[in-house]
């Protein structure tokens, strides 16, 4: 029980690597509470943590929109007592090549991976604050480390996460606040899983290990860095890529 009785909030939690994450949080002892814009898949991931004990409450929030974010912070300290944990997990591809990409593909992937990360960690930095501890988890991206053919947009994103995790680390260390990033290889996802097989087998090739990682893969990570195991553990970008870039 390495997070037990922490309050955490999982974002994009419906399903993939946010589903994993907040399933696995709950078993190692966290009240958790799951945030995405999909009603029907916040119900299923809130059942299967209730169906195996654990404390959790669902909430349809879109993190582009400032004003669900703030009560999804204020709800959720109101409800449990405080907010230890957030991990910013929601995020989304709009792939085209530079030449080609369309200014709504450049701006839904900004808002959602920039300014969604934006909103949350402002929100829950504020209720940290009060607390004088809590611990901010971003999803960043191998993508976001070495770039990617035709995903101009999501790379940007992603190394923007980098930046804005290693800024709020020396903002907000004073306040017993840590901030990390995970930077996933390909797992597989439905994010992952809509991209073409022979893309995918590429991707496995790349890899020492030979295979692509799985959603808990990346839930393990954000569990280490949550808990006290990490405690001096600020500012910095975990890879959990299978070795793809090596
Ligand atoms: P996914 O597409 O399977 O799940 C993303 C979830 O976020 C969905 O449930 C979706 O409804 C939710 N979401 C989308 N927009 C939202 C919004 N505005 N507000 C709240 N929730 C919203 O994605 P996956 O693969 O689980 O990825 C999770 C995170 O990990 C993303 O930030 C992604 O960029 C990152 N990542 C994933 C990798 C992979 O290989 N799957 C690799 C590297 C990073």
């Amino acid at each position: 029980m390495r997070l037990k009785d922490r309050v955490a909030i999982v974002t994009g939690a419906g399903r993939g690597i946010g589903e994993a994450t907040a399933i696995k949080f709950a078993r190692e002892g966290a009240k958790v509470i799951v945030a995405d814009v999909n009603r029907e898949d916040v119900d299923r991931t809130v059942s299967v943590i209730t169906e195996g004990g654990g404390e959790v409450v669902g909430m349809i929030v879109d993190v582009t929109d400032l004003g669900q974010v703030e009560k999804m912070v204020s709800d959720t300290a109101e409800h449990f007592g405080s907010v230890d944990i957030v991990v910013n997990n929601a995020g989304i591809t709009a792939d085209a090549q530079l030449i080609k990409m369309e200014e709504a593909q450049w701006d839904r992937v900004i808002d959602v991976n920039l300014k969604g990360v934006f909103n949350v960690a402002q929100a829950a930095a504020k209720q940290m604050k009060e607390q004088q501890s809590g611990v901010i988890l971003n999803a960043s991206s191998v993508v976001g480390l070495y770039g990617n053919f035709g995903q101009t947009n999501y790379a940007a994103t992603k190394w923007g996460v980098i930046g804005m995790t290693k800024t709020w680390a020396k903002e907000l260390g004073r306040f017993g606040i840590r901030v990390n990033a995970v930077a996933p290889g390909f797992i597989m996802t439905p994010m992952v899983e809509k991209m073409p097989e022979k893309v995918l087998e590429m991707m496995k090739g790349k890899s020492p290990l030979g295979v692509l990682g799985q959603p808990e893969d990346i839930a393990n990570a954000y569990t280490f860095l949550a808990s006290d195991e990490a405690r001096y553990i600020t500012g910095t970008v975990l890879s959990v890529d299978g070795g793809v870039v090596l």
